[in-house]
């Protein structure tokens, strides 16, 4: 699938090997199974699903049980849970088995109001013994499927207290920890902190997963020689551009790299597109509107990109995607910067 170079290490979680290169973070409302499988295709070396309401998944909604589901394709494949129940998170570890996870990832990391006002998300980096009771809980229903834990550095700048969290979570189960480096005050704002991974990576001997602000092989190296961390995580950086995976593949096998040219980037977001349609149960018009976003992230970084994301945002059919893509690629050819 992958174009993994044949050398390169391996970290092992639970029964899963990793190759040593970037994994994709789960990211809701971007990363669902289209965006996954073009990651896997492009190299991410393990993906996540979006997160899923534990309660939600125990209260059988549907839209839920399709959130969970994995393909061959995209496994390695962990599915992430976000509740604040250790009984309801043990009911829908048991559930979520049946879809088979190769791992099953706690989310104490979300900031987003609707998720940390139930007491879940990165709501739990507050409350120590409830966030290892939660663990504990899944470690136990999900029998030898590995539990791993995404965290933040800490609730606020004057509360970092991502290495003690991540002892508790070990000494409850966890067999990895996914950390990235800000603070749940600070959103997404500022930047990631690799002292907390590292003092992370410090504190526990299960697998550390280093997260936050990698956009290419270079932040990624250094994430890996800064933090001594044993994998790489990429959310953002992965907008529109599913190929960052095999940059860093290649750059940490030492291997050249040719970054894709526009024609490849098109062809690469109409792929993706059309991925989407074929997965989507929505009418074409309907699925084009979640397509949007996609299409504009791929057509970053040009000559009169911010007019043409502006069209990408009107979007209603694959036929206006693909002429807008034919256009993209004539202007740059005329401007000369293709
Ligand atoms: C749109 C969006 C959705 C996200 N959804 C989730 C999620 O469902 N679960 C989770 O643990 N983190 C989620 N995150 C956080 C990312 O997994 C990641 O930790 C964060 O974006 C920092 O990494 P980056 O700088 O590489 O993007 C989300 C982030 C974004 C931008």
């Amino acid at each position: 699938m992958s174009d993994m170079p044949v050398k390169t290490e391996m970290v092992s979680i639970g029964r899963t090997d990793i190759p040593r290169t970037a994994v994709l973070a789960p990211m809701a409302g971007v990363a669902d199974r289209a965006y996954r499988l073009m990651c896997r295709r492009y190299g991410a070396a393990m993906v996540t699903s979006e997160m899923v309401s534990a309660k939600g998944i125990v209260y059988s909604d549907r839209k839920t049980a399709q959130l969970c589901s994995v393909t061959p394709e995209e496994r390695p494949m962990a599915v992430q849970l976000f509740g604040s129940e250790p009984e309801f998170m043990a009911r829908a570890v048991d559930i979520v088995l049946r879809y088979e996870p190769d791992i099953i990832d706690i989310n104490m990391g979300c900031p987003v109001p609707k998720v940390v006002g139930t007491g879940a998300g990165s709501a739990l980096m507050r409350d120590i013994p409830l966030a290892a009771e939660i663990c504990r809980a899944a470690v136990r229903a999900a029998g030898d499927t590995p539990v791993t834990v995404k965290i933040r550095s800490g609730w606020s700048r004057d509360s970092v207290n991502a290495p003690e969290l991540a002892r508790a979570l070990e000494n409850a189960g966890a067999a990895a920890i996914a950390v990235h480096g800000r603070t749940r005050d600070q959103f997404y704002s500022g930047v990631s902190d690799p002292e907390v991974i590292r003092a992370v990576k410090a504190a526990v001997s299960v697998p550390v997963i280093g997260n936050g602000d990698i956009t290419g092989f270079d932040p990624c190296r250094r994430m890996y020689e800064t933090t001594g961390c044993d994998l790489v995580m990429v959310g953002r950086g992965s907008y529109g551009n599913p190929f960052i995976f095999r940059e860093i593949a290649a750059g940490l096998a030492g291997e050249e790299y040719a970054p894709p040219g526009l024609e490849e980037k098109m062809s690469v977001m109409l792929e993706h597109i059309r991925l989407m349609l074929s997965l989507s149960e929505k009418s074409e018009e309907m699925a084009m509107h979640e397509a949007r976003k996609h299409a504009a992230w791929y057509m970053n970084g040009y000559y009169g990109s911010a007019k043409f994301r502006g069209r990408c945002y009107q979007l209603s059919s694959y036929a206006e995607a693909e002429s807008l893509a034919e256009e993209f690629i004539r202007l740059q050819e005329r401007r000369g910067t293709m």
